[in-house]
């Protein structure tokens, strides 16, 4: 939550943190902000509300007085304070000369704040981020760091407990950008006389994809010639230098009205991306392997913890891993993992998955895990984030950057990726011969095909979803695993159309749900093969004529040649036959394109919905 970007070089500040700022707004878009260092001054311009409010803004006052190629910006998703202009980034001390960018939350701030009213300051904002401007300014005005912005930014970075990232300048400073980081992200971008601090390559990608990526606790200093990372105490400390392994344009809409539709349409290459390479020599290979297969055989039960859709992806791979390796899989939402004292051992794996490897309760879970000695694979689609930083290995997806705010690309590899964790596991506990795995993988590694077909017939769906544009509800219905695919088309249509939506297990309709069922509500339902599992497939059909005597407008996803399903179906919408756990990576598609037509036939973003960011940097 909260983007931010820092800059030192030669080209002008301003445009390049704006352009920064524009490929990061996906991480919070409450507010938006630069800083300039101008000579010996600080100028600075904040806004509430999306960038191009700040862009107008600039223009009014002109942009001439932002001349400077040192500044910084930041994009902000609101946590302490309301979402004005006020509470916006960056934050000042009283004599202006120190300005401050925050990511996270300063969990010890009421304290901070108390002891600076104390000392007659008057805040002019109800965020934590100000007590950083005010107390950097009065540790760089006197004592031992009198003068010295990298000994003042270290000091009261000791003293801040949560998460942070800050950036600082200070306008006696023009040739200095210090950035510091703890629980939050944080990288720096290695150019040719020019550098950057960002929260994401995304934002300096354009200028350079040699990148370094900072640990906990470290603090960067850049001036023209160059960068230094120390710990909080000063000492030099060892940052991971890395080479950004995709280009501008996976982070450019390349011709498509939203960055959604866009990431929509690169699920096949995300799914054949994340499948490439973990097949050698007749066996599954996972990526960082800080996992024996010794471990592997050792381990006797599976959590899959994670938020949202990534959550769904573990319950789609509980039917997958259960099966193949016969442990037994628990898949729980990290918010709620850590607080009920889950059952761990070292002989429990631990599945934490996350597109962004920052969500916070995802993060806890993790350390919650270790700290309980179970071991933890972290599936994550973010080079070097904290959670696989943290994790005993690491599963990358390569879905490439995911910038529209709702998660599509990213989901499927998740869910490629969980199975790949099953097939490991199933190989190493001998559950499945060798051959099997090598089957179950081709089959696996078929479903960039199936997925490019779907996709070539979605325009049917466009339509369907302009004519539900006006419904007040949808519901959702699957079973096995089209119950999570039923749970994440129902996520995927509040988040984006602000409808309201619920998935069901289709089995509990006749508990509670059926009552909801009223003339003309659509409910889609997503269908199992009618080859695969005859028992679930003639289950579902009479839910569906339930529903269907009871007025519901049925939308039924099912396999092509479905010909028992068509009389229940008021739009039939079909996909190719492919086996019956491989089914989510293609009925979801569908209910992903439908929520985005609904969502932009209402007249919404569907990039960034409201009250979302990208990544959940706080619980
Ligand atoms: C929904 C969505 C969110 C994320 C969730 C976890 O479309 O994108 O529900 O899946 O916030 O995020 P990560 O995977 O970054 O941990």
């Amino acid at each position: 939550m909260c983007g931010i970007v820092g800059y030192v070089g030669h080209q002008s500040a301003l445009d390049v943190v704006l352009d920064g700022l524009r490929r990061l707004e996906y991480r919070g878009y409450d507010s938006a902000g630069v800083a300039v260092v101008t000579g010996d001054d600080l100028a600075v311009e904040r806004k509430a509300g999306r960038l191009q409010n700040l862009e107008g803004r600039l223009d009014e006052v002109g942009r001439d007085s932002f001349a400077g190629t040192v500044g910084m910006g930041h994009t902000r998703w609101a946590t302490h304070g309301a979402p004005i202009d006020r509470n916006s980034h960056p934050h000042r001390d009283s004599t202006n000369r120190v300005a401050v960018v925050h990511n996270g939350i300063i969990e010890n701030f009421l304290a901070l704040r108390a002891e600076l009213e104390g000392l007659g300051v008057e805040m002019a904002s109800d965020t934590d981020t100000e007590t950083v401007a005010h107390l950097v300014a009065f540790a760089y005005s006197e004592g031992d760091t009198k003068g010295d912005l990298p000994a003042s930014v270290r000091k009261i970075a000791r003293r801040l407990e949560g998460a942070f990232t800050i950036v600082v300048t200070h306008a006696d400073e023009p040739d200095q950008v210090v950035a510091a980081r703890r629980n939050s992200p944080l990288v720096v971008g290695v150019g040719e006389d020019e550098y950057f601090v960002a929260s994401d390559v995304a934002a300096f990608i354009a200028h350079t994809k040699e990148a370094v990526e900072l640990g906990q606790d470290q603090m960067v200093v850049l001036t023209r010639s160059g960068y230094e990372v120390t710990d909080f105490d000063g000492e030099p400390a060892q940052a991971k230098p890395f080479t950004v392994n995709w280009d501008l344009s996976a982070a450019e809409k390349g011709g498509h009205e939203y960055f959604m539709l866009k990431e929509i349409e690169e699920q096949p290459e995300a799914l054949a991306n994340t499948l490439r390479g973990h097949f050698a020599n007749g066996r599954i290979v996972l990526d960082e392997q800080r996992l024996s297969d010794q471990d592997l055989r050792d381990v006797d039960k599976v959590f899959v913890v994670a938020c949202g859709s990534a959550y769904h992806s573990g319950l789609v791979a509980k039917y997958a891993i259960e099966h193949w390796t016969r442990l037994p899989v628990e898949v729980e939402l990290a918010s709620e993992f850590r607080y009920r004292d889950p059952v761990l051992d070292r002989d429990t794996l631990v599945v934490a998955v996350s597109q962004s490897g920052e969500t916070a309760d995802t993060l806890e879970a993790v350390r919650h895990a270790r700290a309980q000695k179970a071991r933890v694979l972290a599936v994550c689609n973010t080079n070097g984030a904290q959670i696989p930083r943290e994790s005993d290995a690491v599963l990358y997806t390569h879905a490439g950057p995911e910038i529209g705010v709702a998660s599509t690309k990213a989901f499927l590899a998740q869910i490629a990726a969980n199975y790949l964790v099953g097939l490991a596991l199933a190989q190493a506990r001998g559950t499945k011969y060798p051959d099997e795995v090598a089957r179950e993988f081709h089959e696996l590694e078929a479903m960039p095909e199936a997925v490019r077909r779907v996709l070539g017939t979605i325009d049917r769906v466009k339509a369907l979803g302009r004519e539900l544009a006006d419904s007040k509800a949808v519901l959702f219905l699957g079973r096995h695993v089209g119950y999570p695919v039923a749970l994440e088309g129902a996520l995927k249509l509040k988040e984006l159309a602000y409808m309201h939506a619920e998935g069901f297990a289709a089995g509990e309709l006749k508990h509670g749900p059926i009552a909801l069922i009223e003339e003309n509500l659509p409910v889609v339902v997503v269908m199992p093969s009618p080859k695969g599992r005859a028992v679930l497939h003639s289950k579902l059909v009479s839910n569906i004529s339930e529903i269907q005597a009871r007025g519901a407008r049925t939308i039924v996803i099912a396999e092509e040649g479905d010909e028992t399903v068509r009389p229940f179906a008021d739009h039939l919408i079909e996909i190719p036959a492919v086996p019956t756990l491989l089914q989510p990576l293609i009925s979801t598609i569908p209910l992903q394109v439908l929520a985005a037509e609904i969502a932009t036939a209402r007249g919404y973003d569907v990039d960034k919905p409201r009250n979302l960011a990208k990544s959940v940097t706080v619980e």
